[in-house]
């Protein structure tokens, strides 16, 4: 897959989402050639993802977004000496060592100031970024974003093992998942995550569909948990629904092995050469 495919995917999922909330049609991508797999070498051909997003979370879209503020877009120089504060957990480059702090590093600008509007506003529920939060302005927000979203993420690993019993066994432990993140599960109405977060999982830019690729497994399967159980970001009209649909019918199984899957993603097309031969 060349850039600008990739770019082209990633225009075609803004636009799908733009067009969600008058239309609730899913985003009707249909990634055919993913050009990222798990780190683990042994990573099957990607099938021709059919993307097959629930009703339901369709209708969800919300159509403004509107919680990152009118901030103008952030100065990323200005953002790294605000994100000081934010290094002893997140690290000053936003790749957190703990694996309980999601990763910023490489994450969208405005996704990330949406989010700390929301911790600030209480409508994402934290203690922990709250306190962090409160002190920000709109613009704050945008300058850190833009100096998170300039860092590289650094690569993760999907975990190889061989479950050992129930209906997977003897699959490797986030098989389960890479099924579910390329193709969804139709029957079950779980929608092919490469929709909307893209094949490789860096998302789209813009306040709404966040990179997922490299973060912590630890991290994504408490935030996948949540959301089963019903969390939603954001009240009345600042409120997306999405996932809260998305995950309604997952199993801990497939929740733990996707977050492995997803901790292994990554863009082939930017990892140094050496770091694509080394796994
Ligand atoms: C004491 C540790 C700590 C510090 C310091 C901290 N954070 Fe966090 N941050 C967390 C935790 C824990 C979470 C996950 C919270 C949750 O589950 O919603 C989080 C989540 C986030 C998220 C959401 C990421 C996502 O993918 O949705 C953003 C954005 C964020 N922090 C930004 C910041 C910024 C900016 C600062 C500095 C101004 C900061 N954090 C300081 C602990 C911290
Ligand atoms: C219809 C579009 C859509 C589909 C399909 C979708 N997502 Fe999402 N996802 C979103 C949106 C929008 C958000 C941001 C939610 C918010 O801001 O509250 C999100 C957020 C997330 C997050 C939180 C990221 C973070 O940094 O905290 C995770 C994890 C996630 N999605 C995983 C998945 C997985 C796994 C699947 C497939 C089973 C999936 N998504 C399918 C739209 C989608």
């Amino acid at each position: 897959m060349t850039l600008k495919r990739i770019l082209a995917v990633g225009a075609m999922f803004a636009l799908a989402g733009a067009a969600l909330a008058q239309t609730a049609q899913a985003p009707a991508a249909t990634p055919t050639e993913p050009a990222a797999a798990a780190t683990a070498p042994a990573a099957v051909p990607a099938p021709g993802a059919e993307v097959t997003p629930t009703a339901e979370a369709a209708v969800a879209v919300a159509a403004a977004l509107p919680a990152d503020g009118p901030a103008v877009p952030g100065n990323a120089q200005a953002g790294e000496s605000k994100a000081a504060a934010c290094a002893a957990c997140h690290s000053a480059d936003g790749n957190s060592a703990d694996p309980q702090y999601p990763k910023l590093a490489g994450q969208h600008e405005r996704y990330i100031a949406r989010q700390l509007a929301l911790y600030k506003s209480g409508e994402r529920d934290n203690a922990i970024m709250l306190g962090f939060a409160a002190t920000l302005s709109s613009q704050d927000m945008r300058d850190i974003g833009a100096y998170f979203a300039q860092q590289a993420v650094t690569p993760g690993v999907a975990d190889e093992s061989l479950i050992a019993e129930g209906p997977n066994a003897g699959r490797k432990f986030y098989a389960v998942g890479e099924k579910l993140y390329r193709s969804g599960d139709a029957a079950r109405g779980i929608p092919a995550c490469a929709a909307c977060h893209g094949p490789t999982g860096s998302g789209v830019p813009g306040p709404t569909w966040p990179a997922l690729h490299a973060q912590h497994a630890q991290y994504t399967a408490v935030q996948l948990r949540a959301f089963r159980d019903g969390a939603v970001w954001g009240k009345d009209a600042n409120a997306n629904a999405i996932m809260a649909g998305v995950a309604r019918n997952l199993t801990d199984e497939e929740i733990d092995s996707l977050a492995s899957y997803m901790q292994g993603l990554h863009n082939v097309i930017d990892a140094p050469p050496a770091k694509t031969a080394a796994r």
